[in-house]
């Protein structure tokens, strides 16, 4: 089968790795893709929401499957692009229609959604330019700190957790008037869950599903979870904290309902759903939804999973991933990110990786490079996920760490502290 994988980060350089360790798998294309993907496949210049560009080049390169890593090209509606295609519409698209990322798109949708469920979420309100007031009413019924989200995608950007009142109140004021753009034009006020935040993995047919391996992230620049939020620096699996008794809770009162929710409101959703979710106090709590697999956790989930990739894809876009295998290894896999200097603010791209070729015991895959001749650069704040695996944590953690001290790249930084708080 010939597959075509959406993206250019490291998610993208993971499925295309364990897509190419299936018999099933004939050529690969990526589009974009980086310096690591085309160590694997064709990368394919074509942006991700270039939906014409993907139909010339899914028809003249034979293409059979459509995996999309990231949001943006569905809640664009690349899969809807297909199925409204002739020449495209028997061609499995691996991803939900438009409709079905709204779960991920629209904070309200997904809130809305969870309610009607009776999935255990945070209380919220949602507040627009016509019930500003209702809005302060119910931050007032609420304790310090505030979480205010902005409605639509907004780059990881848009949730704020204030500590007092005065500036929540005015916090929501400005994101009414477009601090966000118009991603904040509704906003979701949230009560304020404490305990500790996992990722849990479901990839459903629509009616059928399998949950994979969970993971924690690790969204701060700083160590000990300090600093600004990033795209990610790092994540392991699977996560200590999440024993057979919690995945079961998380099964029963978030997994079964979101897929026969989805069902029975005419929502047919091939692909990935992401929970964001919270544990308090061994009770789990939904945060977000999203509606793909999340970076960096694929780089650790994909190194954990033992089965065909194709064969459990084909079973989604088939409809009978009933009778699908899902093999997992049971040691722990982790991926540290190796960054630009400045992540997430300014840093610089274009300097030369070297010594990739030492690299023993993991496997590096690349966020932010691109090739220029026989040179890999850096071409984005995260640029490299060293990804090993373990008997326990430690040991695959000092695999990683082994290999990052002989890869170099000017200005390069990670945290050294990760699993700090699983330990
Ligand atoms: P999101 O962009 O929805 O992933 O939210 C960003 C981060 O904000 C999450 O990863 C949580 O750490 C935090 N967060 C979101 N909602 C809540 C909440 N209701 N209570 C506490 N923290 C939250
Ligand atoms: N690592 C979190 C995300 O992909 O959204």
């Amino acid at each position: 089968m010939n597959i075509l994988i959406i993206g250019s980060g490291g998610r993208e350089h993971a499925f295309a790795w364990k897509l190419r360790q299936s018999s099933k798998l004939n050529q690969l294309f990526i589009a974009p893709g980086n310096a690591g993907t085309a160590g694997l496949g064709h990368n394919l210049a074509i942006d991700t929401t270039d939906f014409e560009a993907i139909k010339i080049a899914v028809l003249q390169n034979h293409i059979e499957m459509v995996i999309v890593g990231p949001e943006i090209p569905l809640v664009a509606g690349i899969h809807d692009f297909f199925l409204a295609d002739e020449l495209l519409k028997e061609i499995p698209v691996i991803g939900p229609d438009s409709y079905g990322a709204r779960l991920e798109g629209s904070k309200e949708f997904a809130k809305e959604f969870m309610l009607r469920h009776n999935i255990p979420t945070a209380r919220y309100f949602t507040v627009h330019a016509g019930n500003f007031e209702e809005g302060i009413s119910f931050l007032k019924t609420l304790q310090a700190p505030y979480v205010l989200k902005a409605d639509g995608l907004a780059a990881g950007k848009g949730v704020l957790i204030i500590d007092n009142l005065p500036e929540a109140i005015q916090s929501l004021k400005e994101m009414l008037d477009g601090l966000f753009g118009s991603a904040s034009s509704t906003v979701v006020i949230e009560e304020f869950l404490s305990g500790v935040e996992c990722s849990v993995f479901v990839l459903t047919d629509g009616t059928h599903y399998k949950i994979l391996p969970e993971a924690k992230d690790y969204k701060r620049i700083g160590e000990g979870d300090t600093g600004l939020n990033t795209g990610g620096m790092g994540a392991i699996s699977p996560v200590p904290f999440v024993t057979e008794q919690f995945m079961k809770k998380v099964e029963e009162r978030m997994v079964l309902p979101t897929v026969n929710g989805l069902r029975k409101e005419g929502i047919a959703f091939k692909g990935f759903l992401f929970l964001g979710l919270m544990n308090c106090q061994g009770e789990p709590y939904l945060i977000e939804y999203n509606v793909r697999m999340g970076d960096p956790e694929t780089e650790a989930v994909m190194m954990r999973i033992q089965s065909d990739l194709v064969d459990l894809f084909e079973g989604v876009a088939q409809g009978n991933l009933d009778e699908k295998n899902l093999v997992t290894d049971p040691r722990t896999a982790v991926t540290v990110v190796v960054v630009a200097g400045g992540y997430p603010g300014s840093f610089e791209k274009g300097h030369v990786i070297s010594n990739l070729e030492l690299v023993e015991e993991s496997v590096v895959f690349h966020a932010g490079t691109r090739l220029a001749g026989e040179e890999i650069l850096t071409n984005g704040g995260r640029v490299l996920a060293v990804s090993s695996i373990g008997n326990s944590m430690e040991e695959a953690l000092s695999k990683s760490y082994r290999n990052i001290e002989r890869i170099s790249f000017e200005k390069m930084y990670f945290r050294s502290d990760l699993g700090f708080d699983l330990k």
